[in-house]
C-alpha cells in the first residue's frame, strides 16, 4: 500500500510537506463549510466564555484534514496542543503522564483514538467528564487509589471509524464533526493554494482535472500536484500545461474519476468474478490480496460515494453505473487503452 499513489494515508517523507502546507486558521481552511461555521461558534463561545472548548470528535475518511483541523483548534483557542495516538498510548500510565502536564484549556488530539487499549479509554472517561485520573499505584494487599486532579482541557479525537468507538466514549464527546469529501471546486483552490505555496504556475484547466482526480481528498491532491510538477519541470514548461497532467496521471495509473487499480481490482472482482454480487467483504480482500480493515476505511467509502459500489446486507454488489463505467473490462485494461 505504501507506494500507491491514490492511498489516501500519509507516506512517510510526506509528514513534513504537510506541515508547511497546512492552513493555521479557520479562515485558511478551505471547504468543510457546514463543520467550519459550527466549529467557529463553539471556538467563540468558549473563548467568550473562558472555558475550555467542550470535547471534540473529528471523524470521517483519511486524508481529509482531521489533524490540520486539530491544530487550528488550538491556534483559535490560543492554547497548547499535545498530539498523540490511540495505538501509541499503551498503558494507563502513559496518558496520565500526558494528561498530568497539561495547562488550562490545552487540547489534547489523540489520532485514530478506535485503537487506544480498553484499559486506557476507561481511564479517559472520569478525565473527560470530571476532569480527574484515578489511578491505582502498588500491587496486591499495597494497592491503593489516588486521585489526581486535571486542569480542564479540551479533548480532541480523530477517527477513520466512528461506528468502532464505543458508547460510553462517544457519548462523552459534546461536539461531533464529520468531514465529508471535499467538492471540485474546494480541491481547485487547495491546488491553486499548494502551486502557490510551490512557487509553481498551473493552467486552470490542469488544476480542474486534478481537483477531479484527487477522489475528494487534498492529501492526494497535492500529492498528484507534486508528481506532475516532476514531469512539467522536465518538459521545462512555465506553467503546468493539461497535457502534461493528463500524460502523468495516466503513468501514475489514475482514471478519469480518480479511480487507481485497486479499485479496478475490486470492482473486477465484483463484476466479473462474482456476477455482480453481493459478495461478502471477507471475499472481495482475499481475491484481491488486501486487508478488510483496509477495504473499509480507504477504499470502499469512496467507491461508495462515487456511486460505484452499494453495500447492503447481503454483501457488496456493483451499481447499475459501474456496469456502464467498468463495461466489463479487466481491471488493467483502462490504463492500456486510453493511449
Ligand atoms: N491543504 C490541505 N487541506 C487544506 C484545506 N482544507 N484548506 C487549505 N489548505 C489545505
Amino acid at each position: 500500500m505504501d507506494d500507491r499513489i491514490l492511498d489516501e494515508g500519509k507516506q512517510q517523507h510526506e509528514e513534513h510537506l504537510e506541515m508547511s502546507l497546512r492552513p493555521e486558521y479557520l479562515n485558511q481552511y478551505i471547504g468543510q463549510q457546514t463543520l467550519k461555521n459550527n466549529l467557529n461558534v463553539f471556538i467563540e463561545a468558549a473563548r467568550i466564555r473562558e472555558e475550555a472548548l467542550d470535547h471534540v470528535i473529528l471523524h470521517g475518511p483519511p486524508g481529509l484534514g482531521k489533524t490540520t483541523l486539530s491544530n487550528i483548534i488550538a491556534n483559535e483557542l490560543g492554547v497548547n496542543i499535545r498530539t498523540t495516538s490511540g495505538p501509541a498510548i499503551e498503558r494507563a500510565g502513559d496518558l496520565a503522564a500526558i494528561l498530568s502536564s497539561l495547562e488550562m484549556g490545552d487540547v489534547l488530539f489523540i489520532d485514530e483514538i478506535h485503537r487506544l487499549p480498553r484499559a486506557v479509554e476507561e481511564i479517559l472517561y472520569s478525565a473527560m467528564e470530571d476532569f480527574f485520573l484515578d489511578v491505582v499505584i502498588g500491587k496486591g494487599e499495597e494497592a491503593r487509589s489516588i486521585r489526581i486532579d486535571l486542569p480542564p482541557f479540551t479533548l480532541v479525537g480523530a477517527t477513520t471509524r466512528f461506528g468502532s468507538l464505543s458508547a460510553p466514549l462517544r457519548d462523552r464527546f459534546g461536539v461531533q464533526l464529520r468531514l465529508e469529501y471535499y467538492d471540485v471546486d474546494s480541491l481547485v483552490t487547495i491546488v491553486n493554494r499548494t502551486a502557490d505555496i510551490f512557487e509553481v504556475a498551473i493552467d486552470d484547466d490542469s488544476a480542474m482535472e486534478l481537483a477531479r482526480r484527487s477522489r475528494g481528498t487534498p492529501r492526494i491532491a497535492n500529492r498528484l500536484l507534486r508528481r506532475v510538477r516532476d514531469f512539467s519541470i522536465v518538459k521545462s514548461e512555465p506553467s503546468i500545461t493539461l497535457d502534461t497532467t493528463n500524460h502523468a496521471l495516466k503513468v501514475l495509473e489514475v482514471d478519469p474519476s480518480g479511480l487507481d487499480p485497486i479499485d479496478h481490482k475490486i470492482m473486477n472482482t465484483i463484476l466479473n468474478t462474482y456476477g455482480g454480487g453481493p459478495v461478502g467483504l471477507e471475499t472481495v480482500a482475499v481475491s484481491i490480496g488486501e486487508e478488510v480493515v483496509t477495504l473499509l476505511d480507504v477504499y470502499e467509502p469512496y467507491l461508495i460515494q462515487q456511486g460505484f459500489l452499494e453495500r447492503t446486507p447481503r454483501g457488496r454488489k456493483a451499481t447499475a453505473k459501474s456496469y456502464d463505467y467498468f463495461n466489463g473490462k479487466c481491471q488493467m485494461d483502462i490504463f492500456r487503452n486510453e493511449e
